[in-house]
């Protein structure tokens, strides 16, 4: 029998409500199957009816990738995948198959066959476009290549905030607010959902750099950590509601946060009243008793780990009463219970043909809404279809665009092994870096039909200047490469800003194209005509770029994160670790509490090198008519957006909040907005209401959140720093809930 095989007690049920005399003689073998029943009462159902082995089988994983001379992967995992979890044929429950991540169906690197999918851009790009829609539209299209491919379980959801600008997997993230990040990570996950298939938000929690992810332990207050990281976790677990959480490699408060009772008993399954399993990140468990009753329930890919601390040693301490039988049964549960919630019980994944090209319309159309225009002196963009002379230099731009590197790596079709320059380094994880081959230089002849367009590689800065001496226009792109397991400097690696310098020298009409995983320095700023933010675009990324440099689409993309002058505006100026000693357990002393980026920079008084929020158009809008209501808890902020402009555009106008008196970790916090699509002259009506928890501050003596009475003011402006309408509502004093079921 097959795992299958469930189709035929379903069969069996069918006869047995459409013959009564039959039903009352035979009642249906697997009663879990019906799917008029609640996940949770069918997660009940079928976990009375395991044998103790099969419940231990499911809480322990195995990888997905052969590591040649020491690992063998299980026969019926996805090759090249992260991981598999044997089911239980017998009681109709599939196996897991587990792939990366939140760009798209990952290859776990191998010398061999890579799987060929569609990337979206960064996560981090996505949330550039603060446009929820499109959040969801990428989450559905990776949800259904994933479950094409074979897998049920899609590793996405990165919601840890990006507290440390220069962890490198902040491109994998949504950015540094905890509004923003939650409700778009909440929609992408609501998006891979879609697809009767389990999202797994991740890392859960404080997991902000990667230097010594294993070692170090974030030490930070509770009702500071619920007022940032595990806000931004909060607010995408209530919004996107995945069937797992992933918890992280760190420690927090000395706890590994894979045994970490405050973090997974407290805070995500009383608090917030998470349903479904936590699943381990791989290599993270460190025990079998405290990993077991501090809320894990799932040990993902056991080779990864010391020892594997779910398989037998959890028998022996079940056996022992180390660990509860209604622990173990709580676990098993908790992994059905996701299952049957998402539907992948009951929508069994095949492989099958996906469609590429409309996969690439959904990719495009996130890029390029994402990218972020930061610089625009004297309207040299959009360029000019007439220009005549256009030079092209740097980053590999003949052939591709970059994408960050690590686990969550995505191979594009096309290319040679699905990238557009292979043979770079690394060669060992998280290497390779991956070029995706979408060539913004044949796409900006494209846009330019008649131009003369030349390439220079911008190796030789000297070569590089002349091409740019004896064009119209210069645009030069520059990277920076971010992977997992690496933090790495704001500043531009390789010479590149010598580059950007040399050419803008030769050329005033200078535009620089960012291909980053997050903030960079730019000492050339002054020097350059415009600068456009791409991020990590995906697989259309070089169309997209030439889109919006051509100014078929207007750019619409604001930061999601905070570009600093320095590293000296930092809270930690220089990253904690010793890079000598990789090994060395340290402590990370989030001193600055919930005032994360931004509302680092206004609390204190520094000036960014641009400030979250911003982002330049081809159009210009203007702010209206702003009116605040507060009845009760609920605030009501209404606004007109008008586009002043003589083309079409994107807006996105940002309200904040602070209180007069003081007393928040910062002046103001996010609590809304909306992007807006307007034609030229055209005006929009705005109504946002507040989530009241972004109006609280956390009191963890009462575990309740507390709105404290006054008057707060209420801000809207284009960005954090540029705030021009104001109005003052007066709250009352209120208390809140900790979570959903108000306990
Ligand atoms: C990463 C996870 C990923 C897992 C499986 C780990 O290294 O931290 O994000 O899901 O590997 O590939």
């Amino acid at each position: 029998m097959t795992w299958q095989d469930w189709r035929a007690p379903t069969l069996a049920l069918l006869l047995a409500t459409t013959a009564p005399n039959l039903a009352a003689a035979k009642p249906p073998a697997r009663p879990w199957m019906n799917t008029s029943l609640s996940a949770d009462q069918r997660a009940a159902l079928v976990v009375g009816k395991m044998t103790q082995a099969e419940k231990l089988g499911l809480v322990i994983g195995a990888f997905g990738r052969t590591q040649p001379g020491q690992y063998t992967p299980p026969r019926a995992a996805r090759a090249n995948s992260a991981g598999y979890v044997p089911g239980i044929p017998r009681l109709g429950i599939p196996p897991l198959w587990e792939t990366d991540a939140g760009m798209g169906v990952a290859t776990q690197r191998t010398s061999g066959k890579v799987r060929e999918r569609t990337s979206l851009p960064s996560g981090l790009a996505t949330a550039a476009t603060w446009n929820p829609a499109l959040a969801y539209r990428g989450g559905a299209m990776i949800g259904a290549e994933a479950r094409d491919s074979g897998f049920n379980v899609l590793l996405a959801g990165g919601a840890n905030l990006a507290r440390e600008p220069r962890n490198g997997r902040n491109f994998e993230y949504a950015g540094e607010d905890p509004l923003l990040a939650g409700v778009m990570v909440g929609a992408q996950i609501r998006g891979a959902q879609s697809n009767h298939i389990v999202a797994t938000a991740k890392h859960f929690a404080v997991n902000d750099q990667e230097n010594g992810r294993n070692f170090l332990s974030s030490e930070i207050g509770d009702a500071e950590a619920r007022t940032s990281d595990l806000m931004a976790f909060q607010i995408a677990v209530e919004q996107g509601d995945p069937g797992s959480v992933m918890c992280a490699y760190n420690r927090v408060n000395t706890a590994y946060a894979c045994e970490n009772d405050y973090l997974l008993n407290q805070v995500l399954k009383r608090d917030w009243g998470f349903k479904g399993w936590v699943m381990s990140d791989w290599g993270a468990v460190h025990s079998t008793v405290q990993a077991a009753n501090g809320g894990l329930d799932q040990e993902s890919a056991a080779s990864f780990d010391t020892s594997p601390f779910f398989g037998d040693a959890l028998k022996q301490a079940v056996a022992d009463g180390k660990v509860s039988q209604a622990r173990l049964d709580d676990m098993a549960r908790r992994i059905v219970r996701g299952l049957f919630a998402k539907g992948v019980i009951d929508h069994p994944v095949a492989i099958r043909p996906i469609d590429f090209a409309a996969h690439a319309a959904v990719t495009q159309a996130d890029a390029e809404e994402a990218m972020v225009l930061l610089k625009n002196d004297g309207a040299l963009l959009p360029l000019s279809a007439t220009a005549r002379r256009i030079a092209v230099i740097g980053s590999h731009a003949d052939v591709g665009v970059l994408s960050g590197g690590g686990s969550s790596q995505v191979y594009a079709v096309g290319g040679v092994g699905g990238m557009a320059v292979p043979g770079l380094g690394p060669n060992d994880f998280p290497g390779p870096l991956v070029y995706h081959p979408s060539s913004p230089l044949k796409a900006i002849r494209a846009q330019a039909p008649r131009a003369d367009v030349a390439y220079a590689d911008g190796t030789d800065p000297q070569a590089a200047a002349a091409l740019a001496a004896h064009s119209d226009i210069a645009v030069v792109f520059v990277n920076v490469w971010s992977a997992e397991s690496l933090d790495s400097p704001l500043g531009l690696p390789d010479g590149q800003d010598a580059l950007v310098a040399a050419v803008a020298k030769a050329n005033p009409h200078t535009v620089v194209v960012l291909e980053t995983g997050g903030p960079v320095l730019m000492p050339w700023l002054d020097q350059v005509g415009a600068v456009l933010e791409a991020w990590y675009p995906g697989t259309r990324g070089g169309e997209a770029i030439a889109r919006v440099l051509f100014g078929e689409v207007a750019p619409s993309g604001r930061l999601p994160i905070s570009f600093p002058r320095s590293e000296d505006q930092l809270p930690r100026p220089r990253l904690d670790g010793d890079p000598k000693a990789p090994n060395q357990m340290f402590d990370v002393q989030y001193s600055e509490g919930a005032a994360v980026g931004y509302k680092w920079f206004d609390r204190q008084k520094l000036e960014p090198l641009f400030p979250f929020g911003y982002g330049l158009s081809y159009t210009r809008f203007a702010y209206d008519g702003l009116q605040a209501r507060a009845a009760g808890d609920a605030v009501t902020i209404g606004f007109d957006v008008k586009n002043l402009g003589d083309r079409a555009g994107k807006d996105t106008p940002q309200v904040y909040i602070g209180p007069k008196a003081g007393g928040w970790e910062a002046p103001r916090r996010l609590v809304g907005w909306q992007k807006v699509d307007l034609a030229p002259g055209r005006t929009q009506h705005v109504i946002l209401t507040v989530d009241p928890r972004l109006l609280a501050t956390y009191d963890p003596a009462t575990r309740t959140w507390r709105i404290a009475p006054g008057d707060y003011e209420i801000s809207l402006g284009a960005s954090s720093r540029s705030l021009t309408s104001h109005a003052t509502v007066s709250l009352a004093a209120r208390t809140l809930p900790v979570g959903p079921s108000g306990k």
